[in-house]
Parts: structure tokens; sequence; C-alpha cells
């Protein structure tokens, strides 16, 4: 890391931030994988906890959730969607995450017989124990899976409204091309309508044109990755006028091909354009690290500053949908982190 001094990766650990891009079955390591596996008495098509790490090798975004959704089986009960939830929750904790926004697949649940209550009973116990005990703040977004229709969505957004005070907003998640933001107009107004917050995924592996439908047709208030969107000078010009929020995952990024390395993510490119780009873990357990761990890595490869990371942990309140408030108090004390004496410069 350019002009650092002391230990970057605790640096990267250390700092004040917040996660906006997280999808709770993502956090699902082989270990609990296991263990749910045994209390719940499904087979796995692994032997070993190293067999698992050696199949996640990924070609493109399909070929990760079709792994994804096979390890999503063990979970069954409203405990297992507690314990996967708390244990994120402690890892994003030691990484320096003061508040999360996290992302859960209903569908991917509901549509193997599991009932919707006990997935986000279990889920929202975890968040709330995480604000009393780990001084984590959080929110829950729902996310519809695009590869189904919008009939589905709509279905299980009416059974998400019995809990809607459990609720920040909706996403659009799974397989991107060929599932453009349009076909999720409707389910989005009424979303919006209920007072729901509205985010995409769009330009992960999608064009640009799907962030311009998520944008105009879904009303989005952030875009979930969006790296594509720097092919389009138009779209990029009107992401940074308007401040729109970008949900950058570049770890997750390369696992899934989006770019070939890490050195050629245009995560540095997007912060000079002036984009408001945040970075974020996706599927931690699937892609071999949390956000620091994220932080570190992308600034390792992109040479980036003391500073960009700071800039990277100021967005990621700035794009969050804390009140004004909280944002004031998240940013106070993440200047009162880099004031520290022992981290100046070395340049
Ligand atoms: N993209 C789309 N769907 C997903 C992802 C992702 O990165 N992670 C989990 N579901
Ligand atoms: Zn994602």
């Amino acid at each position: 890391m350019r002009g650092m001094a002391g230990d970057p990766s605790k640096f990267a650990r250390d700092l004040p931030k917040a996660e906006l891009h997280l999808h709770i079955e993502g956090t699902l390591e082989p270990d609990l994988m296991f263990e749910l596996a045994r209390r719940n008495a499904v087979p796995l098509p692994y032997a070993s906890v190293e067999d698992v790490r050696q199949a996640y090798v990924f070609s493109d975004l399909q070929s990760f959730l079709d792994i994804y959704y096979a390890g999503c089986r063990v979970l069954l009960q409203e405990q297992d969607f507690y314990d996967l939830t708390s244990a994120y929750l402690q890892r994003a904790s030691k990484q320096g995450v003061r508040h999360a926004e996290i992302f859960f697949d209903p569908q991917t649940h509901t549509d193997r017989g599991v009932p919707f209550e006990s997935v986000i009973t279990g889920i929202h116990r975890a968040l709330a124990e995480g604000r009393e005990r780990l001084n984590v703040s959080s929110g829950l977004i729902l996310c519809f899976l695009r590869h189904l229709p919008e009939d589905a969505a709509m279905r299980t957004l009416s059974e998400a409204l019995a809990y809607r005070d459990w609720l920040l907003g909706v996403g659009l998640d799974s397989s991107e091309v060929g599932h453009p933001p349009s076909k999720f107009q409707a389910v989005y107004d009424r979303a919006r309508e209920a007072g729901l917050l509205p985010v995409a995924h769009a330009g992960e592996e999608g064009p640009p044109g799907y962030v311009w439908e998520a944008l105009d047709l879904l009303q989005v208030r952030r875009i979930d990755h969006g790296v594509r969107s720097l092919e389009d000078e138009r779209l990029a010009g009107r992401l940074v006028e308007e401040q729109i929020p970008l949900t950058v995952c570049p770890m997750s990024n390369v696992k899934l091909r989006v770019f070939p390395a890490l050195r050629q993510h245009n995560l540095k490119r997007m912060l000079e354009r002036g984009l408001l780009a945040t970075v974020n873990s996706d599927d931690p357990a699937y892609f071999g690290g949390y956000v620091a761990d994220n932080l570190e890595a992308a600034a390792a490869a992109l040479e980036l500053s003391r500073e960009d990371l700071i800039l990277l942990a100021r967005n990621s309140f700035m794009a969050s949908f804390l009140s004004e408030g909280e944002k004031r108090r998240h940013l106070n004390d993440l200047s009162g982190f880099a004031d520290q004496p022992s981290l100046k410069t070395t340049s």
C-alpha cells in the first residue's frame, strides 16, 4: 500500500466502515456447512472442508450460482439462519464493520419448502443481537431472484410485507444476462410504495443498458457492482453527477472473471472519475475474503494510498441508508481514526 506506515492489513481492518453488498447466504463457511448438514441430515457432495474449497473455482457468475444455491440446501431451520447471520456479524465486527446492509434470497429457501418466517426470523434475531452485543447496526434487503418470473417476486414481496418493519429495502440478484431490470418494474413500484428502498445488481456481467434501466425504471438508490458502467461515458457522467453509489466487490469480480486479475480492476479509475464507489465482500465464504480483506487486496494490487482507503470508508457511510445524524457520527469516528499520530503516512 503506497504511503502507508505500519501494518497495512491492520489499517484496512481497523478502519471504521459500512458493508453494503453482502449476501448472507454467501457467508456460509465450509465448517458451518458441514455442521448444518450433520444437524439437518442433508447429504453433501463434498467429503471434507478441503474438498469444498477445491470446488470453489468459477468460470463466470452462473458457475458460482450453481454451487452457491447447492450450499444453501443445508439451511432449513430458523436456528440455521440465526447461526449463519451471527457468524457473519462476528467476523464483520473483527473487520471494522460498524454498519451492514445485508441481502437475503428468500426464494432460494421458500422454493425448497422452508417457511419465509423461519428465514427472516432467524436473520432478524441475530441482527438484533449484533446491535446489542457487537455494536454493529444493520438493515435487511430482500433480493428477488431475477432468473425467476416477476409474479414469483410479487408473491414473495406480498409475503414479506407482513414483516415490513424488519426490512430496509429490496434488491435484485442471481443470473443477470437475459434478465434485465425492466422485467421487475411492477414489483419495484409496489416495493417503493411500501417505503422499501430500492437497489439492484446491474452491470456486473450485464451491459451498461441494464444500469440505465435500474436507474430509470426501478428508480434504484444504489447500483450493486456496476463495474461495467465505465464503458458508457454518458452513464458514468450521470452516476458522478447524481452521486449514485456503486457497491463494488473486487475479489468477487476476479473470482467470477469479470476482470482477469485485481490489477486490471477499475476501482481506482472509478475513484479518479469521482464516482461514489464502495468496497464490499459479496459472498466472502466463496470468494476468499471479507470486507477488510477486499480493501487490503485492492490496495495492494492497485497501489491505493491510505487516503484512498479513508475515502472508500467515507463513501461506505455516505452510500448507506443511515440517517444524516448517524452518518455524521460514523464520519466523525472515521476522522478520529485517520488522525491518530501512529498512522502518519511515510511520504
Ligand atoms: N451477483 C448476482 N447474484 C448473486 C451474487 C452476485 O454477485 N451473489 C449472490 N447472488
Ligand atoms: Zn452480489
